[in-house]
């Protein structure tokens, strides 16, 4: 029995999805606990490809129960577009569950996080436009409304009524936008209402009567860890805390019961939106990892930037979450490079730095000291253990395992569930994965 914690290690996109479908397969329970549709994971199977946004990448099994938690915001109108996707796919929601106390997406603030991105000019955020910020900055305010309003068409009348009156002077004075009409949403969000009812549970006594029962429960991250609000690259972070703690917070429960924390990470890094990114490559090389990792955000189709590895974001994910291992993702993206680089280490002002500074104009001055790996220049999506690995292939997952200090417990070589090594089960296997810190694969 093990809980587990899956989040991701760089600025999103690391094959969360993917892991999280993995190793739902030995999960009672997979719980979201954070972010909204701003999220995008993506799960391939026999070839079918699956687009996630709210719900949990455990759905696919039918007998794992999938909770969206109270730590979410939810924008009832894309769950609702998601949750029919599915089923036109002949996949039950039956085993979908929504915390009552989870916020709720709302119009304005669509349109007041759109609006606010263009009023800021060169200092944008490059936010996803699905109204993130404004949702969580009302539960912050006080001014939220949360599934349980919705439920309640009285409370939901009372609520909005006094809330869309207080948006609309900030539509319209602030940012030059037609005033929004409360009873035509009133009404669009009880239709919501009515669809969703069934699903909605008080989730954190749910995941703790699992708890009680010896369940693996699986905590599903959203986002990435230089993505939180707190710990990330601020300003240009998410309005969420994607990293370990979060996901306590973010579903009702203690971290006593957790037993692992796996943080997942690409062989390279990639970052959509603005802000600093030390290792990004703007010529043929970072084109050639962007098209052959076919890196398009999932939820808004925007370009990723993309880089080498950063082993020291990488350090700093595995002290800000706890890491115990990690899920190297995208390895055969590097399959034909003849030379691969990894960020060892910072120059900041003619000094060396192997820590993350979180201060965010020192990070923007960091210049990466690479160090300079062989390719393996062979096709590895067919490998399917650690021996089949091309030894350059081998030597760099070893090498990224010395630099992170944390071993290796997955290895993804594709986006199916089949191209991938798992090294050690971290549901089912012992708390020290095969391919050690030290970098020697101890079965071999
Ligand atoms: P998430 O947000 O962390 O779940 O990641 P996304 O789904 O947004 O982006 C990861 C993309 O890489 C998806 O298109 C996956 O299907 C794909 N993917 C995941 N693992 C691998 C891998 O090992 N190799 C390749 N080539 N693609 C992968
Ligand atoms: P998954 O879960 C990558 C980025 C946006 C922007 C910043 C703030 O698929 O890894 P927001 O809309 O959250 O206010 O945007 O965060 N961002 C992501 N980048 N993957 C994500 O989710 C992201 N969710 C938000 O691009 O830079
Ligand atoms: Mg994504």
């Amino acid at each position: 029995m093990a809980n587990v914690i899956v989040i991701g290690a760089q600025w999103g996109d690391e094959g969360k999805g993917k892991i999280t479908d993995l190793l739902s397969r030995s999960a009672d329970v997979v719980v979201r606990s954070q972010g909204g549709v701003n999220a995008g994971h993506t799960v391939v199977v026999s070839g079918q490809t699956f687009k996630l946004h709210l719900i949990p990448s455990g759905i696919l099994y039918p007998d794992t129960q999938c909770i969206i938690g109270s730590g979410t915001v939810i924008d009832p109108e894309v769950l609702i577009e998601e949750m029919e996707q599915l089923k036109a796919l002949d996949v039950t929601t039956d085993n979908l569950h929504i915390s009552q106390t989870a916020h709720v997406t709302m119009p304005y603030h669509r349109s007041i996080d759109m609006a606010s991105e263009e009023r800021r000019g060169d200092y944008k955020i490059g936010t996803t436009g699905r109204g993130i910020g404004p949702t969580y900055a009302d539960k912050s305010e006080r001014t939220g409304i949360r599934v349980l309003d919705l439920m309640d068409s009285k409370r939901l009348h009372e609520k909005l009524t006094w809330t869309i009156n207080y948006k609309n002077v900030i539509l319209e004075k602030l940012y030059n936008l037609p005033p929004l009409d409360e009873k035509e949403v009133i009404e669009e969000y009880l239709k919501y209402a009515d669809y969703l009812r069934p699903y909605v549970i008080d989730s954190s006594l749910e995941i703790y009567q699992a708890v009680q029962k010896k369940k693996n429960i699986l905590f599903e991250g959203a986002q990435g860890t230089l993505l939180d609000l707190d710990h990330g690259t601020y300003p240009y972070v998410t309005s969420s805390n994607p990293i370990a703690g979060g996901a306590c917070v973010g579903s009702g429960i203690g971290p006593t019961i957790i037993d692992r924390v796996i943080g997942v990470a690409k062989a390279y890094t990639t970052r959509v939106g603005e802000g600093p990114f030390p290792t990004e490559l703007s010529g043929d090389v970072g084109e050639q990892l962007g098209n052959r990792g076919a890196e398009f955000g999932t939820t808004t189709g925007r370009k990723r930037r993309c880089g080498w590895f950063d082993a020291v974001i990488g350090r700093y994910a595995v002290r800000i979450n706890g890491l115990d291992c990690l899920a190297i993702t995208k390895l055969d993206v590097l399959d034909e490079l003849a030379e691969i680089k990894v960020c060892t280490a910072y120059e900041i002002n003619g000094e060396t730095c192997n820590h993350f500074p979180s201060n965010a104009s020192d990070f923007a001055d960091c210049q990466p000291v690479y160090q300079t790996l062989p390719g393996w220049q062979q096709d590895t999506t067919h490998c399917q253990s650690l021996e089949e690995l091309p030894p350059q292939a081998l030597n760099y997952l070893k090498f990224l395992a010395e630099l992170m200090e944390v071993p290796i417990a997955i290895v993804s070589l594709g986006p199916g569930r089949n191209q991938t090594i798992i090294v050690e089960d971290p549901i089912h296997g012992p708390k020290r994965a095969l391919l050690g810190a030290d970098g020697v694969p101890v079965s071999a």
